[in-house]
């Protein structure tokens, strides 16, 4: 295995372009399974996850190849309906495929994702809006084993809880199904009108882009099409938090502000400068300006997103303030805290909310810390970038599960950041 190493305590200084979001790239790619022929996805990052979808779509018969950021997917030769477990396993968006194998084959056979670090990750909502469209769901030695004669029948589902994956899992089932469908409660991330763009580019028939009220007519075939995957706003986040932490000043290029609501007004709240442009976020550090406390907590898009709540924490964790966050969507999604003590934050949890008392960043010291999921690995990180001193991340297997050509990216803005075997 690989960790990283980081020499801190460098305002970092300069331009990072993004990437095509993973949260787009996972439901997109999957959702070449709903028509033959070759489909075109441009601006796909080049990542772990990306990886282990395109290997679960061969494993189902598929062939594609990639261009530089373009993917050509052939999803003519769909032959199988089975996902094993050693491909689920490792990534829980696996569970994408259940959608459209359902609506292109009837039957489908996935392993259950089981839980990973930030929570059990239960895919019942999933389950309970396919048995609405008429699919009989079995759950045995841990699969999902889910099937149809003929064709789904549109319904009314409503979510308990706003549902990324459910709601794209759902989205692309009734995309095929027989009449209307009605998502009530359905999750509103830009990734979801991502595959909404795609699939109406693909022919279906969709309205509520956006909303949380999402109205499918189904129709009865799609077709391959080219769409391209918007920038990734969890990656623009990180960036623009690790650039704040080091007291910088960075360009963010080809990155979507808009859909940084929350995170762009708690920056300016912590007394960062922040501008935009349309595809431009320009954040600026400097002046040795004092950080202030600044609460958050995380909510379903609009809200501030949870895939950024650990990395803001180690911002709040070198201000001059308390901050008080907030973690409402995962049970378990502190797993930063106790490597963040390590490096000098002084951190107390109480069930989902942490107290954040702010140590300055000369306060923080360089140690050796391990990730434990992707968003807690970034948020060591930018721990480390601020810091004094060497910081050794290990494991960062998960880091690569969704920051593309991270090492890069940090060290064109001036970061001392290398890879070494473990
Ligand atoms: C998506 O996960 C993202 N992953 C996650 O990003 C993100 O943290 C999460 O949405 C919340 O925004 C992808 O898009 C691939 P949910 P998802 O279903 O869809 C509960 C990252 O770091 N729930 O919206 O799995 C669930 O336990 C990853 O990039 C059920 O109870 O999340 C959670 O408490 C991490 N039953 C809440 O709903 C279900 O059937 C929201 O989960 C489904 C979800």
């Amino acid at each position: 295995m690989e960790k990283l190493i980081i020499e801190g305590g460098k305002p970092l200084c300069g331009t990072v372009r993004i990437s095509g979001a993973k949260n787009a790239a996972l439901p997109l790619i999957a959702a070449t399974l709903l028509a033959e022929g070759v489909h075109t996805l441009t601006n796909v990052p080049d990542l772990r996850d990306t990886r282990t979808i395109l290997r679960l779509l061969e494993s189902l018969g598929i062939t594609w190849e990639r261009q530089g950021t373009t993917l050509k997917i052939d999803s003519t030769n769909l032959t199988y309906s089975e996902a094993s477990y050693e491909l689920v396993k490792t990534m829980r968006a696996s569970v994408l495929v259940l959608g459209p194998l359902l609506a292109r084959l009837g039957k489908a056979k996935v392993s259950l994702p089981g839980g990973c670090a930030i929570g059990a990750r239960p895919i019942n909502f999933h389950i309970k809006g396919f048995e609405q469209l008429g699919v009989t769901c079995r759950l045995e030695q841990g699969y999902v084993d889910a099937e149809i004669a003929g064709r789904m029948q549109g319904c009314t589902i409503y979510f308990d809880v706003p549902s990324v994956t459910g709601t794209e899992n759902l989205v692309m089932a009734a995309a095929l199904a027989q009449g209307t469908t009605i998502i009530k409660n359905a999750a509103r991330e830009p990734e979801i009108g991502n595959l909404v763009d795609m699939l109406t580019a693909m022919g279906a028939e969709i309205g509520g882009r956006d909303t949380d009220r999402l109205t499918i007519h189904g129709v009865e075939r799609l077709y391959a099409a080219e769409s391209e995957i918007i920038p990734d706003r969890i990656e623009t986040g990180t960036y623009l938090i690790a650039v704040a932490a080091t007291g910088g000043k960075v360009t963010v290029t080809d990155c979507n502000p808009v859909h940084l609501p929350s995170l762009l007004d708690k920056l300016r709240a912590a007394g960062i400068e922040v501008k935009e442009t349309d595809n431009t976020i320009m954040l600026d550090a400097t002046g040795g300006r004092k950080l202030k406390g600044v609460d958050i907590t995380t909510m379903p898009y609009p809200g501030y997103p949870t895939d950024l709540q650990a990395q803001f924490m180690a911002l709040m964790a070198m201000s001059n303030g308390v901050s008080m966050v907030h973690e409402t969507i995962f049970e378990n999604r502190f797993m930063h805290v106790a490597e963040l003590h390590r490096m000098g934050a002084d951190i107390t949890i109480d069930g989902r909310t942490a107290v954040v008392k702010g140590v300055g960043r000369t306060g923080f010291n360089g140690a050796p810390v391990m990730a434990t999921d992707l968003r807690a690995s970034s948020s060591l990180v930018i721990a480390g970038l601020a810091a004094k001193g060497r910081t050794e991340i290990s494991r960062i297997y998960h880091l690569e599960r969704g920051y593309e050509q991270m090492v890069e990216k940090l060290t064109a803005l001036g970061a001392t950041v290398w890879k070494e075997q473990e």
